[in-house]
């Protein structure tokens, strides 16, 4: 990446990222799950624009950020069951994505062509200033290139993007390191009861605590790239590794050089790169994505992944991410 280049797109000014909404440029947006590439949900010139910087293909669809719960019935869904609505007014502004069926501002261009919309409304303050400035929705999927690793800071982004981001027509706005990490919880609420399309932040026993119903499983139908089983793969090989295996003898016999990643407690063995020791799962969400590219960055070969060994929600997640980043990785 050219420094000169990144600098001219970063900014902090939410004025200059509304502007640029409104002309149809693309913005990079911090949110509290990634980093997000923004742009004018209604426009769909500046939504092809999405899709070719992340090389991302036309028919996966996005999701649409929203300034507060009430704007879902702003034209942006419809048929809502009361017990989505429950999950809308307490978990938004939040890590939760609803499926819904789509309204009359949900064009084709942002839906993949699908009858149903992801709708979002972020927590993190700089997103929301933007949102509630812009008035509208913004189309953001996470801000990195199809299948990578999402960004959890505005470094990330431009190491993923600024070759394609132009300056003078888009902005990545700065917005520190994602609290939470990790893509946000995706719900579909277009049958009688939720179906879990993606584990996050919110968890299933908080989903079910929240609708009174049983959360059920996805099928393979849904058109998800974040449910592809090869997604969110550094460069490196993952490869999972159960907290009571044996880490060193996997360590000896990993093509070099090897890191690992892995809960406090467990120890690195020798000529090992510990790339972080998380005390929990909420803290292994929080750095996971920055380590895997720290491990491509010192041109590792095989990360071992032990994941958390705790049952909070972001337990699932990780797993998830980790399992996907494992059959996705050295490519
Ligand atoms: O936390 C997040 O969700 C981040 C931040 C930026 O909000 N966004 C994100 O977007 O992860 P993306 O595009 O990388 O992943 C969104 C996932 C995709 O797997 C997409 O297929 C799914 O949401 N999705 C969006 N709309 C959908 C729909 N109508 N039906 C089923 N899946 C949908
Ligand atoms: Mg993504």
């Amino acid at each position: 990446m050219d420094d000169e280049r990144g600098s001219a797109l970063l900014t902090d000014d939410i004025a200059v990222a509304v502007r640029t909404l409104r002309a149809g440029g693309l913005v990079a947006i911090p949110t509290e799950t990634v980093y997000g590439l923004g742009a004018d949900a209604e426009n769909p010139g500046a939504i092809a624009r999405v899709y070719a910087a992340k090389g991302r293909p036309t028919d996966h669809p996005l999701i649409v950020h929203l300034a507060d719960a009430a704007a879902i019935d702003d034209g942006w869904s419809r048929d809502i069951p009361s017990w989505a609505r429950l999950l809308a007014a307490t978990c938004w502004p939040g890590p939760l994505t609803l499926v819904l069926r789509r309204g009359p501002r949900a064009g084709d261009h942002v839906t993949g062509g699908q009858l149903t919309v992801g709708l979002r409304v972020p927590a993190h303050p700089v997103a929301h200033a933007v949102l509630v400035a812009f008035g509208g929705g913004v189309a953001a999927p996470s801000a990195n290139r199809f299948g990578r690793v999402s960004p959890t800071d505005a470094q990330h982004v431009l190491d993923e993007l600024a070759d394609v981001l132009e300056p003078g027509r888009d902005v990545v706005l700065l917005g520190g390191e994602s609290r939470v990490g990790v893509e946000s919880t995706i719900v579909d609420c277009t049958g009688p009861a939720p179906r879990l399309l993606r584990p996050g932040g919110i968890g299933v026993e908080e989903i079910e605590a929240v609708t009174g119903i049983d959360v059920v499983a996805a099928d393979a139908a849904v058109r998800a790239p974040g449910t592809l089983a090869a997604h969110y793969a550094p460069s490196a090989e993952v490869v999972l590794v159960a907290r009571d295996d044996d880490v060193r003898g996997r360590a000896r016999v990993a093509p070099g050089p090897v890191a690992l990643l892995a809960p406090a407690g467990v120890p690195t063995p020798d000529d090992v790169i510990r790339l972080a020791s998380p005390t929990d799962s909420a803290e292994y969400a929080r750095c996971l994505y920055a380590a895997l590219r720290e491990a491509d960055d010192a041109g590792i070969r095989t990360v071992l992944a032990v994941p958390p060994s705790d049952h909070a929600p972001l337990a699932a997640a990780v797993l998830d991410r980790l399992r996907r980043a494992a059959t996705g990785s050295a490519r």
